[in-house]
């Protein structure tokens, strides 16, 4: 990689100066990158796969790049004697939507046996938080701050997502959550880049697995790229204006880590960025993606993408928006059938570039190789696999870990809890004993029946706790009626739990929430429960923080147990009663109102802050507060921490790739727990203001009571460095502010010098 040092050449200061649009005022040395990255291992393409595109007419390669719905109402295994008629006809070369070993083996058969070059399918499923299995909502995950345990929970989904025979998931969603209001918050890893990129490679790792060709790996499909959390008004499918520098800040930075991890596949987000939407952004999928990143893997369209182009008013008809979309880079069509539709036409009328098209076809042929799926397409098809693999215990028992480290402890006044497991406990609430939201949105072949509820939780972890329940009416609603058997639930109870939030169809995709807080009826009975003038707790329920004030004010404690799992109401009762501790913390700020929105800990600073009340001419609102209600990285436990400053350790090597920072944790409260220590940077002067704190590392420790611990948490040298246009990244350098702590909004600050390296 070549690097300029704009500190030895007065020439190239002055044009660095030019680029960055600055005055001729600027002491600052930048030493800048190209936008290059090392040349990732990726799909190679065999002489087998060669061999057979020669084999192909036109009508075959544009089949290839068809992929369907097995049927276009029902998911699962099902399909259409039109999709029927398709495969064996060599018109499709991917179904999506349809599991079960059984009904794979007999679409794989059809394929290899009837088609007439007897190529495989590529099946695929949207396995977003599992598949039989059902772990929390990714938003849930990332609240452990556990990236392992996200590796084996997305381990478990491939195996079992793969015993059902399917091999391609869309997934892992690598979209910023940065708006409460947006219902796709919940399929994110939050508002961190930083953090997101974490967990997508810890994602990939367990999707993909060692190698693509076991039989219990699944091509992961990254999505949506890019910039489609980026919404505006919190809205679904929204346009965004975000110039290619500031997607490389944040959008970017989750999906280039992905690449590096060997991800498999990439889908365009159905939005556009700069007026440009995903599937025709030849700047993201050409110059960013293929020949920065070197991807080469396979890039699929969102659901009836290339349909949608006329209604952005980029394509006239379905034959300019395939054109379009097929130039620039786009493979396979995911349920417009518009490439099937208009590519042999444009094809025989010169409008298309023959080798693009066989390119596009190359990659599909070569993920199916990678697959291992012309040497088996059955692997992935045994009903005797997927019979042993389906409702394993080792697998529940992981969901019942990661569901407990996903819960947040957000407050907890005079130790109400934990709960004792003895005594009359009244559970209220609309999802006290639901089984139909807890998986939430994307529940693959989750089933609604085997969901363990909060109520079963208790029955199991604490069955001497007698629970006294008042529950909604058919609607899940709480009426007059309803409220009254609370209260005398409540009333006779020695302690109160109510089960709030939202529901599964409430949260994620075109789910989006003007008002992200409880409905009427649930404020209605949080209200009438405060007024017996008892302690009681709260459990949240939903996809994203609720914002709505009196919910953290009338409770004595709360948890925000987001949408749990299939085994989720077994970590909440073991959370309660004090089997677990809390570890989780909020991935997400929790703003105070609505009118705070997007709030984030990594704000850009302004010349005129303002932190407290509102002061005169600055920066705030004159009703509101600027900080968040709880600030990202939030998360209390059952005991008690005090954390030391942080201390640089080795801090003058300039050839350091990682900066070691200690930190001292002690354990002051009366029993064991989990701190989790958060580490946050900013470059104090650099010539693009930098946020005031990016999240860039944590460490979590165990510590008994009474106990203290040095904490040693890495930070990659190159995760300083910033972007300073659309092309040109800067190496961080000068001085920077070290911010350790428990959250982003209480840190304790040393600093760093870091050198100019050439
Ligand atoms: C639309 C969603 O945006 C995408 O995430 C999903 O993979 C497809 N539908 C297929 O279900």
């Amino acid at each position: 990689m070549t690097r300029l040092s704009l500190m030895t050449s007065p020439s190239f200061v002055l044009r660095g100066l030019f680029l960055l649009g600055l005055c001729a005022f600027n002491p600052l040395p930048v030493v800048i990158e190209p936008a290059t990255a090392a040349e990732p291992p990726a799909f190679t393409v065999s002489a087998r796969v060669r061999a057979l595109l020669a084999q192909m007419t036109l009508e075959e390669k544009i089949g290839q790049l068809n992929l369907q719905a097995g049927d276009k109402d029902r998911i699962g295994p099902f399909i259409s004697k039109e999709t029927e008629q398709a495969i064996s006809e060599g018109r499709v070369g991917g179904i999506l939507n349809v599991y079960g070993a059984e009904h794979t083996h007999e679409l794989q058969r059809i394929a290899t046996t009837q088609s007439r070059l007897k190529i495989p399918l590529l099946i695929g499923l949207d396995v977003v938080h599992g598949y039989r299995t059902i772990f929390p909502v990714p938003i849930g995950q990332a609240a452990s701050f556990n990236p392992d345990l996200i590796t084996r929970a997305e381990r478990v989904a491939a195996i079992e997502a793969t015993s059902a025979g399917i091999n391609w998931t869309f997934g892992p969603v690598l979209d910023l959550g940065r708006d409460p209001r947006w219902g796709r918050m919940v399929e994110t890893a939050g508002e961190s880049p930083w953090y997101a990129a974490v967990l997508a490679e810890a994602r990939i790792k367990g999707l993909q697995g060692e190698r693509l060709q076991s039989s219990d790996a699944l091509l992961a499909c990254a999505k949506h790229f890019a910039g489609n959390g980026a919404t505006e008004g919190g809205r679904e499918y929204t346009a965004s204006d975000l110039s290619l520098r500031a997607l490389r800040e944040a959008e970017l930075q989750p999906f280039e880590r992905a690449v590096k991890a060997e991800l498999g596949c990439i889908m365009p987000a159905f939005n556009a960025v700069d007026g440009v939407p995903g599937i025709l952004n030849q700047r993201l999928l050409q110059t960013v993606l293929r020949d920065e990143w070197h991807f080469k893997g396979l890039v699929v369209t969102d659901h009836g993408a290339i349909a949608e182009l006329p209604r952005h008013g980029v394509a006239e008809d379905m034959s300019d928006a395939s054109i379009g979309a097929l130039t620039a880079g786009v493979d396979m069509d995911m349920a417009s059938q518009a490439y099937s539709g208009s590519l042999k036409s444009a094809v025989e009328a010169g409008r298309i570039d023959v080798a693009r098209l066989d390119a596009a076809v190359l990659r599909v042929l070569a993920a199916k190789e990678e697959l291992g799926l012309f040497d088996n397409p059955f692997a992935r098809s045994l009903a005797s696999r997927e019979q042993e693999k389906l409702d394993h215990k080792d697998h529940k028992a992981l969901a019942v870990t990661l569901a407990g480290e996903s819960l947040v402890l957000l407050k907890n006044e005079n130790a109400l809890l934990p709960l004792p497991p003895k005594g009359r406990l009244a559970l209220i609430g609309p999802f006290a004993t639901d089984r139909d939201n807890l998986m939430g949105p994307w529940e693959a072949n989750g089933q609604h029946a085997k969901v363990v509820s909060i109520k079963d939780g208790f029955a199991r972890v604490a069955p001497h706790l007698q629970l006294l329940l008042a529950q909604p009416d058919k609607e899940g609603l709480y009426g007059k009626k309803q409220i009254a058997a609370a209260l005398q639930a409540a009333r006779v109870a020695d302690k109160i739990v109510l089960v709030l939030g939202e529901k599964a169809i409430d949260s994620g995709e075109a789910s989006s929430r003007a008002f992200p807080g409880l409905l009427p009826d649930q404020m209605a009975l949080l209200k009438a429960i405060k007024t017996l003038n008892r302690p009681f707790t709260v459990v949240l329920i939903g996809g994203r923080p609720f914002v709505e004030p009196e919910l953290y004010t009338l409770p004595s404690a709360i948890v925000h147990a987001w949408f749990p799992g299939s085994e989720g109401g077994e970590a909440v009762a073991r959370l309660l009663t004090g089997l677990s501790e809390p570890v989780g913390h909020m991935p997400v700020s929790v703003p105070r109102s609505v009118g705070q929105i997007p709030i984030t800990h990594d704000k850009r600073p302004t010349g005129r802050p303002s932190l407290g009340p509102p002061e005169a001419f600055m920066s705030g609102y004159i009703d509101e507060h600027t900080t968040p209600l709880y600030p990202f990285g939030y998360g209390l436990s059952y005991t008690r921490f005090t954390y030391g400053a942080p201390v640089v350790i080795g801090a003058s090597d300039p050839a350091s790739r990682f900066y070691k920072i200690q930190v001292k944790v002690r354990n002051t409260g009366p029993r064991q727990g989990v701190a989790l220590v958060q580490l946050y940077t900013r470059q104090r002067v650099a010539p693009l203001s930098q946020p005031e704190k990016q999240l860039r590392g944590f460490a979590r420790i165990a510590l008994q009571a009474g106990e203290e611990k040095d904490v040693l948490i890495s930070v990659a040298r190159e995760d300083l460095d910033f972007w300073l246009n659309d092309t040109q990244k800067a190496k961080g350098s000068g001085w920077f502010d070290i911010m350790t702590g428990p959250d982003a909004g209480e840190t304790q600050t040393t600093r760093l010098f870091i050198p100019v390296t050439p």
